[in-house]
């Protein structure tokens, strides 16, 4: 049902006609260009084809169909972009689940109703007194109202009272999680004397509460209360504040990871606007896929008591693992954001202005935990500092911390060498729990990569040109996804006897037909269409079609040979085979005749 959807939506759209509002094209041929808008580049690598109603990005590899660009660009789920589209095209969206959207409808209305409550309590009685705490610690009226803050009031059923004059039931309204059932029957208010931090979702819809205790009361009270798991609430995938910083982030490409709301509220109020926090939770995965949407720079800012380092390693981590620019800033003053814009907005302002790169901000913590101008505080700092520096994945950089640790160490590089070898056998505890031996680097497009993208292109464009130049591929695409491209069309070249346009396209609509509309991207369509895109991208450039898919298969074969007769030399090295020796005779010879073509 979706699928039917979503190409009612394609007919209606055009891959030209959606991205063109957010690019600026230009024509190329049957295709259109345009500098990416994911990644930053001078010369344009972005393809779009409205023929496959699909599109690409050579230079970072992201690509789909208007499904996925909105997705992307905007920050939004699949179905938020399948609404968003349908919209636009006049398609109306039929639910899967109408009495589950049914639900969801009244969740969203009784917890939107339950925020205007909570402003109005700000205005009288005890409210007054969380009014006036929330002034004290410096927000001002307009970023009290802009946050929506507000007040429960400190009884059982004052608010349950209120939505059940507004027509809801009961269960309606537990299943919101704005009251709580009780043992012996009947509900309670979840919610009472406490300030209330609606939290609001990517659209700036409310779909629940952080809650803090209201000043002065009992302190055997949670600090914070939160609205527990909803049809319309996961705490793990919403962040506090992104709703209202999303623009921000996307404008500074940074994101600013705080610990609290206040420390949100704060920030906005110090014009410091591309700030963000979890609710009650640690920083998980799919919110920092979440924000990756938006920036690939992250900068947690945290106490930097070893408590504060403590909390964020898992975050810092994880966003490393997703190949995010990690930073960290340094609170100035205060123990949070929250105290030091109260003290000194500016402060705050500057501090953000200039966060440390993770691995400085390591090197600053390692140096002044100890004496580096004592012998024994030189061990303790270079087991610490080089414990890390051992897991960074990238050479270059590896180099460069080692060498900048000799440096600061004043000890010569050979010697911190051979003490990084030493321990490595003795790894310490705190490098364990920092590591970032997990970095999930993305993998790099390699020479061969491409090579199979085009020669796969020249196929499909050129199906022509198969008898003659394509015929014995199959161990040369180690691609499996292409190879299987690749062996549908032969098999079908070989029970048909020959191969054309025609034959080609009945390919391609069996793979769309397999492929799901979820799996954009990484579907079978998706790399078919990119390949044709990788010859059309610079087709003016081409002369001769025919030598160009030739030089192709060569240089591709030419790899792969290469790749075999260094193997066989590591392998004669260490022991001299005869059968080897022929094998390798063999293979250098293919590989000179392949040089002389
Ligand atoms: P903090 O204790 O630092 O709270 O916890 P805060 O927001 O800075 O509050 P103030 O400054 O004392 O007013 C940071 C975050 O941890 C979560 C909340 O999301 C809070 O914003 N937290 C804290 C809880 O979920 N439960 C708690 O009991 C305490
Ligand atoms: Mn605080």
């Amino acid at each position: 049902m979706l699928d039917s959807q979503t190409d009612e939506i394609k007919s209606k759209l055009s891959v030209e006609e959606v991205l063109s509002a957010y690019l600026q094209t230009q024509r190329a041929g049957r295709n259109l260009k345009a500098k990416c808008p994911f990644h930053n580049e001078k010369t344009p690598s972005f393809m779009i084809s409205p023929e496959r109603q699909s599109w690409h990005c050579f230079g970072c590899n992201e690509g789909g169909d208007i499904f996925t660009f909105i997705m992307k660009i905007e920050g939004i789920e699949f179905y938020d972009a399948l609404k968003l589209l349908a919209q636009r095209a006049g398609v109306q969206i039929k639910s899967h689940n109408p009495e589950n959207d049914g639900k969801k409808r009244n969740v969203f209305e009784i917890v939107e109703m339950s925020r205007k409550f909570f402003q109005e309590c700000l205005k009288i009685k005890n409210g007054k007194l969380a009014l006036r705490y929330l002034q004290d610690r410096g927000l001002t009226t307009d970023v009290i109202e802009k946050f929506e803050l507000g007040y429960a009031p400190d009884s059982w059923d004052l608010l349950s009272k209120f939505l059940k004059s507004k027509g809801y039931s009961e269960t309606d309204i537990a299943i919101t999680g704005m009251t709580v059932k009780k043992d012996q029957g009947g509900y309670y208010d979840r919610f009472r004397n406490r300030i209330m931090f609606p939290i609001n979702n990517i659209g700036g819809q409310t779909i629940g509460y952080s809650s803090r205790v209201m000043p002065g009361s009992n302190e055997s009270q949670a600090k914070y209360i939160n609205t527990p798991e909803t049809l319309i609430y996961n705490k793990s995938k919403v962040l506090y504040g992104l709703d209202k910083a999303k623009s921000a982030i996307r404008q500074k490409d940074l994101c600013i990871m705080v610990e609290g709301n206040m420390d949100v509220v704060a920030s906005f109020q110090a014009k410091v606007e591309n700030v963000v926090a979890t609710s009650g939770t640690a920083l998980t995965l799919d919110q920092i896929r979440i924000i990756k949407r938006y920036t690939k720079n992250i900068a947690f800012s945290f106490d930097t008591d070893s408590a504060g380092i403590k909390a964020a390693n898992r975050g810092i981590e994880m966003a490393l693992a997703e190949d995010m620019n990690v930073s960290v800033i340094a609170i100035p003053e205060g123990k949070d954001p929250a105290d030091c814009v109260k003290k000194n907005p500016e402060l705050w302002e500057k501090a953000v202005q200039n966060p440390k790169l993770i691995m400085e901000f390591y090197f600053d913590s390692v140096f002044s935990k100890y004496d580096c101008d004592h012998i024994d505080g030189k061990k303790k700092i270079a087991e610490e500092l080089l414990g890390i520096i051992g897991n960074i994945s990238n050479d270059i950089d590896r180099g460069y911390y080692r060498n900048m640790l000799s440096d600061k160490l004043e000890l010569d590089e050979k010697i911190i060498f051979e003490y990084e070898n030493k321990i490595k056998r003795e790894k310490s505890g705190f490098v364990e729990r920092i590591g970032t031996n997990n970095i999930a680097k993305k993998r790099m497009i390699t020479r061969e990569d491409q090579l199979q993208q085009r020669i796969l292109g020249f196929i499909i464009l050129y199906p022509q040109f198969f008898q003659d130049l394509f015929l014995d591929l199959e161990d040369y695409l180690p691609d499996d996804r292409i190879n299987g491209i690749y062996s549908d069309i032969k098999n079908l070249y070989q029970k048909e006897g020959k191969i054309n346009d025609e034959l080609i396209g009945d390919i391609k609509n069996k793979i769309a037909a397999k492929s799901s509309i979820q799996d954009q991207g990484s579907s079978i369509l998706h790399i078919w269409n990119v390949a044709a895109l990788a010859v059309e991208k610079n087709i003016d450039e081409i002369g001769d079609m025919r030598k160009e898919a030739k030089t192709c298969v060569v240089n591709l074969k030419k790899i792969r040979l290469k790749k075999e007769v260094k193997e066989l030399e590591i392998k004669m090295k260490n022991d001299a085979i005869n059968e080897d020796i022929e094998k390798f005779d063999k293979l250098y010879k293919e590989l000179n005749d392949l040089e002389n073509k």
